[in-house]
């Protein structure tokens, strides 16, 4: 089974930016958290962040036919991104959204989710963990 792991903006400035809100664990830890996660679960993991709404959007639309799930947290363009929704529900790829904070408990604005109105399903506020669950969650539903 192949997983793509989609992080948007600022995800690179983890153990930097905030870590009030998003804890002391680096963008490093993150990746050594998903290639950890993929070795337990005896999946394919591909990692892929940007700071840019087209090139996410351009990646999503290049996993079609060759990824089996997709863990996406969009960050600041899951309150914004039309078209990364319009992008997720082309593909129909199953995918999980992820977000490090409890989005919930935060500012209005990130109380909508575009990217979510696609995800089957949303896991928030589990810190870096959180896109362990969701891997495991696709591999359990989806894994052959
Ligand atoms: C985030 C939450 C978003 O509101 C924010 O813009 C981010 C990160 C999270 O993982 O908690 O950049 O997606």
């Amino acid at each position: 089974m192949k997983i793509l792991v989609i992080n948007g903006p600022n995800i690179n400035m983890l153990g930097i930016r905030e870590p009030g809100i998003y804890g002391k664990q680096t963008f490093a830890d993150l990746l050594a958290l998903l290639e950890e996660t993929a070795q337990e679960e005896a999946v394919t993991v591909e990692q892929f962040q940007s700071n840019h709404e087209g090139a996410i959007v351009d990646k999503i639309q290049a996993a079609y036919g060759c990824f089996d799930g997709i863990v996406i947290n969009p960050a600041a363009y899951t309150h914004t991104s039309v078209a990364i929704l319009d992008a997720l529900k082309s593909v129909s790829i199953p995918a999980v959204e992820v977000h490090i904070s409890n989005v919930d408990a935060r500012e209005a604005f990130r109380q909508i989710s575009y990217a979510g109105m696609y995800c089957e399903k949303t896991i928030k506020g589990q810190g870096l963990e959180g896109y362990r669950q969701a891997i495991r969650y696709l591999k359990e539903k989806y894994g052959k």
